[in-house]
Order: C-alpha cells, then sequence, then structure tokens
C-alpha cells in the first residue's frame, strides 16, 4: 500500500493505472474509518483493480464554529484499517494543496437539492463537499467512486453535480452500516457522552416505527411525522434538527407517502449533531 500526499504524483499514478487497462474504484472520505466506510472498501477491493483511499478532512465543507478543527482524525489506525482491506493507494494530501492560496473556484448544484434539509441548516456545506468531491474524481478519475446512503442527500447532489458536468466514471450507493444497537455509524459518534448514546437510540427507533406505522396502512405523511416528533422528544433531551419524508430521488417532501418515499432526519444529541434516514415501505 502507497501513500500519496503529492495531487500530481497520485494523478500521474492512477493515469498510468488506467493506461495499462486498470479499473481504478474510489472511496472519498475524510478517515478516522468505522465500519461504515470498510464496507465502501471491501465493495471497491471487489470492483476495482486499482482501490484508492482518500483521507481528507474538507475544510470548505464545515460551516462556522463547526467542528473542523475538532473533527477526529487518526492517521496511523486508518493506515492499518485500509492495509487491512486491500487499499492500493492512499490519497492523503494537505488543505494547502487542495486549496492553495489563491484558489478561487467552486461547484456548486443549485436548487431544492442542496437548500433543503441538510442545506437549510448548513447553508454553505454542499458548495464545500460538491467542490471536494470534483476535485478528487478529477484528480483520481476513478472508473467508480463508491458512497454510503447514511448522507443521503449528499449522495443525490453527487449523483446530479456528475450527471450536469459529464463526469465519466459511475456513482455507486452502499446501505448504512450501524452498530448492533441500531446507530448508524459515523466518525461523530465518538462525541456522544454515554447519556447521548443511549438518547441516540431514538433516531433508529424512530425510523423503525415510521417503518411500522407505513407498514400496517398509514400513508399520510403528517400523522408519522407527528408520531416521529412525539419519539424524538420523548425523552427531552434531543433537539430536532428536521424530520422529513421526501421522495428518494428528488428530496422533494411528499404528503402522501409510497415505495420512494424515504425517512430523512437530523438531531442534536447535546452539541453533537447526528444524522439518519431510512426506506418507508422498503
Ligand atoms: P465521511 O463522513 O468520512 O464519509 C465517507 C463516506 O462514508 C461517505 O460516502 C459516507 O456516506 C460513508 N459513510 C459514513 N458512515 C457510513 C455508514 N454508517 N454506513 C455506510 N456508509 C457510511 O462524507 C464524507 O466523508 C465527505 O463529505 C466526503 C464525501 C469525503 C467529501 O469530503
Amino acid at each position: 500500500m502507497e501513500i500519496i500526499s503529492n495531487i500530481k504524483e497520485i494523478q500521474t499514478r492512477c493515469l498510468n493505472a488506467r493506461a495499462v487497462g486498470q479499473i481504478i474504484a474510489f472511496v472519498p472520505t475524510m478517515g478516522f474509518l468505522h465500519e461504515g466506510h470498510l464496507s465502501l472498501l471491501r465493495e471497491g477491493r471487489k470492483r476495482g483493480d486499482l482501490l484508492v483511499l482518500s483521507i481528507f478532512v474538507n475544510p470548505t465543507q464545515f460551516g462556522q464554529g463547526e467542528d473542523l478543527d475538532a473533527y477526529p482524525r487518526d492517521f496511523e489506525r486508518d493506515e492499518r484499517l485500509a492495509r487491512e482491506c486491500g487499499v492500493d493507494l492512499i490519497f492523503y494530501p494537505d488543505a494547502e494543496s487542495i486549496y492553495p492560496p489563491g484558489y478561487a473556484t467552486y461547484v456548486s448544484v443549485e436548487g431544492p437539492l442542496t437548500t433543503s434539509l441538510e442545506g437549510a441548516c448548513r447553508p454553505t456545506h454542499f458548495r464545500g463537499v460538491t467542490t471536494v468531491v470534483t476535485k478528487l474524481l478529477t484528480i483520481v478519475m476513478p472508473h467508480v467512486a463508491l458512497f454510503g446512503r447514511k448522507d443521503f442527500q449528499q449522495l443525490a447532489v453527487i449523483r446530479r453535480m456528475t450527471k450536469d458536468l459529464n463526469l465519466p466514471g459511475e456513482i455507486v450507493g452502499l446501505p448504512i452500516v450501524r452498530e448492533d444497537d441500531g446507530l448508524a455509524m459515523s466518525s461523530r459518534n465518538v462525541y456522544l457522552s454515554d447519556d447521548g448514546r443511549n438518547d441516540s437510540l431514538a433516531l433508529v427507533e424512530t425510523l423503525r416505527q415510521a417503518a411500522e406505522m407505513a407498514q400496517d396502512g398509514e400513508l399520510a405523511s403528517e400523522k408519522i411525522l407527528s408520531s416521529a416528533r412525539q419519539r424524538l422528544n420523548a425523552g427531552g433531551t434531543l433537539s430536532i434538527d428536521y424530520v422529513k419524508l421526501c421522495n428518494a430521488h428528488t428530496l422533494e417532501e411528499v404528503a402522501t407517502i409510497d415505495h420512494n418515499t424515504v425517512m430523512l432526519l437530523a438531531v442534536k444529541v447535546g452539541k453533537t449533531r447526528l444524522i439518519d434516514n431510512g426506506p418507508l415501505l422498503g
């Protein structure tokens, strides 16, 4: 396994791999790897000849007052886990090489896809994500790039962007990996106190309750959402950023649910912000 920080070097390495007919599979991350990330790497290993992992805590997707400086990092551990998953190349750039002095180019997907849900709570977030993902995709030029459905809206935005910009390569979305008790894995879970960890189970329980209601025949969004809010508020410790029922492709809110409906939620547990989502009739 090679670790490359220099952009020219990784670009050359990937171009050469392409030139000899290798399939490049790419998993972009911000590091502090967990089973969610590893599931993407294992799938990437199956799909590609050259498996590239990027680790970059991207400053432009963090808003003012968000956790950029506190974001957990452990490169040595990430390196060991990457090796165990059969990663060939880790791209590990520093912020100055991705955003050198004078940097002035940003990619934004416009409209409700980026202004709703996460975009409403974190107005500059997706511009940072789409900018860095475009840069990473043009540096690595993968045949396939793998993303998790944990960040459901991010995946939808990236699909829109790659389509709109005619970026080559397939975007693959993979299922959410959860802890045994159902909490969606996230690098940010380390911020949770013992009590917070316990309270955070309300997210997955809310998703389960909503799916049960739907399977029992309740199709009215407002009824399902009102039970969801009740469940989330029951412990009195969570603060809801949003809980919505949306079309899985457009992310537009729906009044009546169907097989394409997904529940998306974002909640603060103390200072920690958690997101989760799940299908209703899937
Ligand atoms: P990060 O939060 O490190 O996540 C990297 C990838 O892992 C994303 O595609 C995310 O959806 C996926 N992932 C995270 N938790 C998961 C889980 N529990 N199950 C399945 N997949 C999971 O998302 C980012 O980084 C950044 O925004 C990035 C795309 C790298 C751009 O900076």
